[in-house]
């Protein structure tokens, strides 16, 4: 579904379809929007990283990833508790930079039934490392261990910067608690 094809007019028709792409791309790998750069505050500069969006809900404007409990992003988030996350969707032609605030869960019901489901699969062995990321080896990998140290981040959107490549032209506006407003891109 080329961007091109279909120019949205208005910034409502914008942020409708924003959240309709994001609620869509945790299901679909091929979405560009599924694997998003998340930066965050360590201490005196800055850190990012890739990850894979998971889940994405309009009413309470959040998104969730999952990491593991120990590592370095979640000691940053901790500290800071605000994040940039960075989207890139080339069909669409959009870019996200979306300010959040970050909450961290790593027990509870809800991660205990997410968990439940994530063990059946091959991904389960990212949250079962004996070792904690970032951790020195003396060989390339480490065994699977047998605890694990799942935890889902919460990012919770304060403001989304949407930029539009176009042949047409960028376009770039503005979402935020005080309204809807375009940009110079
Ligand atoms: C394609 C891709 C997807 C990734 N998805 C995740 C993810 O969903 N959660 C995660 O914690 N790390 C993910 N990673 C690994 C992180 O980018 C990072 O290397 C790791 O989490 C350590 O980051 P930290 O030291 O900042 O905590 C992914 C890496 C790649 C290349």
């Amino acid at each position: 579904m080329p961007a091109a094809a279909e120019r949205l007019a208005t910034l409502d028709a914008i942020e409708a379809r924003v959240w309709a792409e994001l609620a869509a791309a945790p299901q679909d790998k091929q979405h560009g929007w599924r694997l998003a750069v998340l930066a965050t505050i360590d201490g005196d500069h800055a850190d990012a990283r890739s990850v894979v969006l998971r889940d994405a809900d309009a009413v309470s404007r959040s998104l969730v990833f999952y990491t593991d409990a120990r590592s370095p992003k979640v000691r940053q988030i901790e500290a800071h508790p605000l994040g940039t996350l960075v989207l890139w969707s080339q069909p669409l032609g959009w870019q996200l930079r979306l300010r959040v605030n970050l909450t961290l869960e790593a027990s509870g019901l809800a991660v205990s039934s997410r968990w439940a489901r994530l063990k059946m699969t091959p991904a389960a062995h990212d949250y079962l490392s004996p070792l904690p990321p970032g951790s020195p080896l003396e060989r390339p990998q480490v065994e699977r261990g047998s605890r694990e140290h799942f935890a889902e981040v919460t990012a919770t959107i304060v403001l989304i910067d949407w930029l539009e490549l176009h042949p047409e032209g960028q376009r770039r506006a503005l979402f935020d608690a005080g309204g809807r407003r375009w940009l110079a891109p």
